[in-house]
């Protein structure tokens, strides 16, 4: 499965000069945990680049999902959410079709998009209200005009104990 995602970008490179291992000091290990887990779970826009609407003609040369992810992209440059791109969610009779999800937060599908820098933005605003919010959780009065009537699915985070 890891096979078909492709995230945009990797994680954050280390930079500062570092020029030989970290020293293993126990303090400065638990500091790094301590910071770890005060920061907010970055926000994935996952953006389905397989979904074809209804009238897609192949000779386009492009998906409607890929044309979609490009714009989702565009729109989340500098933005405090990540994209990536996976070939099918299985909803592919509700194309354009992306998930919303974080770790430790309720999670999203949505779709019956169409193509357009208006329903792109939509996505990429609420996906920074999701960011923002520590259960996932956004209230509807701050939603974009363009997600509403546009969510599929909800699921809840999965328990941390098994
Ligand atoms: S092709 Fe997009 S959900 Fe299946």
């Amino acid at each position: 499965m890891d096979a078909i995602i492709s995230p945009r970008a990797g994680p954050a490179e280390r930079s500062g000069g570092a020029t030989g291992p970290l020293p293993l000091v126990a303090g400065a290990v638990f500091g790094l945990k301590q910071a770890m887990s005060t920061q907010s779970p970055t926000t994935w826009i996952t953006i389905c680049d397989t979904c074809k609407r209804e009238g897609w003609v192949a000779a386009s040369g492009e998906t409607d999902g890929e044309r979609l992810a490009a714009l989702v992209e565009a729109a989340a440059r500098d933005m405090p959410v990540r994209t990536r791109r996976v070939s099918c969610l299985m909803g592919c009779q509700q194309g354009c079709n992306v998930a919303v999800q974080a770790a430790g937060k309720l999670n999203y599908t949505l779709g019956r998009f169409e193509v357009s820098e208006e329903a792109a933005q939509g996505i990429v605003d609420w996906a920074v209200l999701h960011g923002e919010s520590a259960s996932g959780q956004v209230p509807y009065r701050t939603w974009p005009a363009a997600v509403k009537g546009h969510f599929v699915t909800r699921h809840p985070p999965l328990p941390d104990a098994e």
